[in-house]
């Protein structure tokens, strides 16, 4: 079933609706969407899905209200240090992508430690995407091929688009066949812009605390039933 994919990124949206709608804080959406989480990583590993990349907090999170930042941090700590661990024993590979050093200092030793720690995981890789911002990446990976030409390692005219992918925070991973966003919102907002140039978009209206394992296996299904030309006939 799961032959032809190899890398699923995910927008998880919609956790504060879901706890407004149910006359709940928006913190208890992040919580009930922290569980799901949890079931679909379990129900991707099942299914062999060699990449999984997750937009867990974006560079414009950070202008949300600092309790709902707290909360958000406080989640992701437990996370890094407990439930993470479940992926880890299913020998995942942990790499996170983003600007970390916004991050508490923690947070950023732990992401380091399960990095170094599950690197020669060969079963999957989980790659979070983390205080992360899509055209951010693209402007440092500019810079890093300017200082590369400056120091004269680089030539202008080896710039193309395999060395300049080699420079973004995702060098190495290939680029995702599918994207996945929940809660209705047909847009990208800042994800992974560069890597999803040729990637399948599906929405779904269901709010992220709601998504299930059966959703996620039906949008894979039907991801192996479109054909993909890549700009051919
Ligand atoms: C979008 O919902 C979700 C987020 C900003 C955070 C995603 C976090 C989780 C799924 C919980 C697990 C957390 C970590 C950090 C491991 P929203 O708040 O934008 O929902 P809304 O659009 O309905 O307001």
């Amino acid at each position: 079933m799961t032959d032809n994919i190899k890398h699923v990124a995910i927008i998880m949206d919609g956790n504060g609706r879901w706890a407004t709608s149910k006359g709940l804080p928006r913190s208890a959406g992040h919580k009930k969407g922290a569980e799901t989480l949890r079931q679909i990583l379990e129900t991707a590993a099942d299914m062999k899905i060699p990449y999984i990349t997750l937009y867990a907090f974006s560079t414009e999170n950070w202008q949300r209200d600092k309790a709902e930042v707290d909360y958000l941090m406080g989640l992701l700590r437990q996370y890094l240090n407990s439930e993470i661990k479940e992926i880890e024993d299913r020998g995942a590979r942990i790499l996170f992508i983003g600007e970390r050093e916004m991050l508490a200092n923690d947070i950023i030793v732990k992401m380091s430690e399960l990095e170094r720690r599950t690197k020669n995981n060969k079963d999957f890789t989980l790659c979070i995407a983390l205080s992360y911002g899509s055209r951010a990446e693209i402007v440092a990976a500019a810079k890093k091929a300017a200082i590369l030409v400056a120091e004269g390692e680089l030539k202008v005219n080896d710039i193309d688009e395999k060395t300049f992918s080699n420079l973004l925070y995702t060098a190495g991973i290939p680029d995702p066949d599918l994207v996945i966003r929940t809660s209705g919102e047909q847009r990208i907002s800042n994800y992974l812009l560069w890597q999803i140039a040729y990637s399948e978009l599906y929405f779904t209206k269901t709010l992220w605390p709601d998504f299930s394992a059966e959703e996620f296996k039906a949008i894979i299904s039907d991801f192996n039933s479109r054909e993909r030309r890549y700009g051919k006939v």
